[in-house]
């Protein structure tokens, strides 16, 4: 059984990942310093599992505690979940951002190096990437070779640094595979479209701290009536009914993503190596269409009011997925229906245990 540190597993899809990687028989070890998740959710973890994850309270830029971490528990790869991740946030306070996910990639990536040179197996390093690498693309539907656009934020300039410095790190040991820093990395960045929804069993799901952000969570509060009604940001986009489209996979399926990654990567014989897959489903749904999509599955009404376009958004983004169900063998199988039931759910559930 191979032990995963799942740096982040106790947040939102870093614990239905630990979830998933454990039904496919791998061994997950999470460190998380719970900045923006509660240790409860490991007793969700159990509770789907019935196996309690062996769990590290840190932060990962501390590089004592990732090399205890990585010589106790005997790690054979890494999912790097951990970072901060509100847009609006990042743009007022950008050093927080830079430190936090520039900063703990780069720890773990030295512990990963330090930890697995030399060894003859292959090293797979996972780490969460998003469609915002894409900005305001000129087509549709997005492929991994689409063209990046400058990031519009400093979260969004956060992943597209992440990604160049794996790019980097790869090819350095692809040119000199003699030095410490000869290690058998597979590196893979996972671009994740909108994820949403929560394990079905409601055991896990999403927490954000504070007012959501995002529309899902947004709207199962604004529908239970523990926020004020949903504004639509945006009714005048080039879409079919002027609201914004979006790519939402369901977080069971995004986690499965991370499974396939990794047994893909743990197959490969010709690390070191970098690759990227888009993570969505392959098709948009406007802000409309999935407020009807909601009330249609769960016969509740969800209050809301049309606004102005949120700064930043762009129209359409949705996913080209062929790469990742050609290499990686996996396509998402929730429905939206499936997802927005599901993170139902979960609030009612939030919402009477709380
Ligand atoms: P989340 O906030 O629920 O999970 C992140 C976890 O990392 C939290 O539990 C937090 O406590 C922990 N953490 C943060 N900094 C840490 C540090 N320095 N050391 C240890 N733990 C730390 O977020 P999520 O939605 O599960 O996102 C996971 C990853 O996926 C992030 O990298 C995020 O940027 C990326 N991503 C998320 C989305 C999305 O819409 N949720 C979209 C694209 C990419
Ligand atoms: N929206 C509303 N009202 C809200 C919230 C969102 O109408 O209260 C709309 C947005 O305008 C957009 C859609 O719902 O059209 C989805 O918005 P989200 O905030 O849920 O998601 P985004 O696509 O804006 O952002 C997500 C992640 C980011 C990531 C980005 C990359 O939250 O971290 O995808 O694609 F960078």
């Amino acid at each position: 059984m191979q032990n995963i540190l799942i740096t982040g597993g106790a947040g939102y899809i870093g614990s239905h990942t630990v979830v998933a990687l454990h039904e496919a028989g791998f061994r997950p070890v999470i460190i998380d310093n719970l900045s923006n998740s509660d240790a409860r959710v490991l007793d969700g973890i159990a509770h789907i599992t019935g196996t309690r994850p062996s769990f590290y309270r840190g932060d990962c830029r501390d590089i004592d505690l990732l090399r205890k971490i990585f010589t106790q528990e005997d790690i054979a790869g890494v999912i790097h979940f951990a970072a901060y991740k509100a847009v609006g946030e990042s743009v007022q306070e950008p050093l927080k951002y830079y430190d936090n996910n520039i900063n703990a990639l780069l720890r773990v990536l030295i512990a990963s190096q330090e930890h697995s040179a030399g060894q003859e197996h292959v090293f797979p390093f996972i780490f969460s990437s998003s469609a915002t690498v894409y900005g305001e693309a000129d087509t549709m539907p997005l492929t991994e070779e689409t063209p990046r656009k400058p990031a519009t934020n400093p979260y969004g300039n956060t992943k597209a640094i992440a990604e160049d410095i794996l790019h980097d790190v790869v090819h350095a040991q692809r040119r000199a595979n003699a030095s410490l820093y000869a290690t058998p990395l597979h590196a893979i960045a996972l671009r994740y479209f909108n994820p949403i929804g929560a394990h079905p069993s409601a055991a896990i799901g999403e927490n954000p701290h504070g007012r959501p952000e995002n529309l899902v969570p947004y709207l199962v509060q604004a529908a239970s009536g523990r926020r004020e009604p949903l504004t639509i940001y945006g009714n005048d986009y080039p879409t079919p009914d002027g609201t914004g489209v979006r790519d939402y996979i369901h977080v069971v399926d995004l986690a499965e993503a991370h499974v396939a990654a990794m047994q893909y990567a743990f197959a490969q014989t010709d690390a070191p190596r970098f690759d990227i897959f888009n993570i969505g489903t392959g098709r948009g749904t406007s802000v409309k269409e999935l407020i009807a999509t909601f009330e249609e599955v769960t016969g509740v009404n969800v209050p809301h009011t049309i606004g102005a376009r949120r700064p930043g958004d762009v129209a359409v983004c949705y996913a080209d997925t062929t790469k990742a169900a050609d290499i990686l063998g996996w396509r998402a199988r929730c429905s939206i229906a499936d997802a927005l039931r599901d993170a139902w759910v979960w609030e009612q559930r939030q919402h009477t245990t709380s």
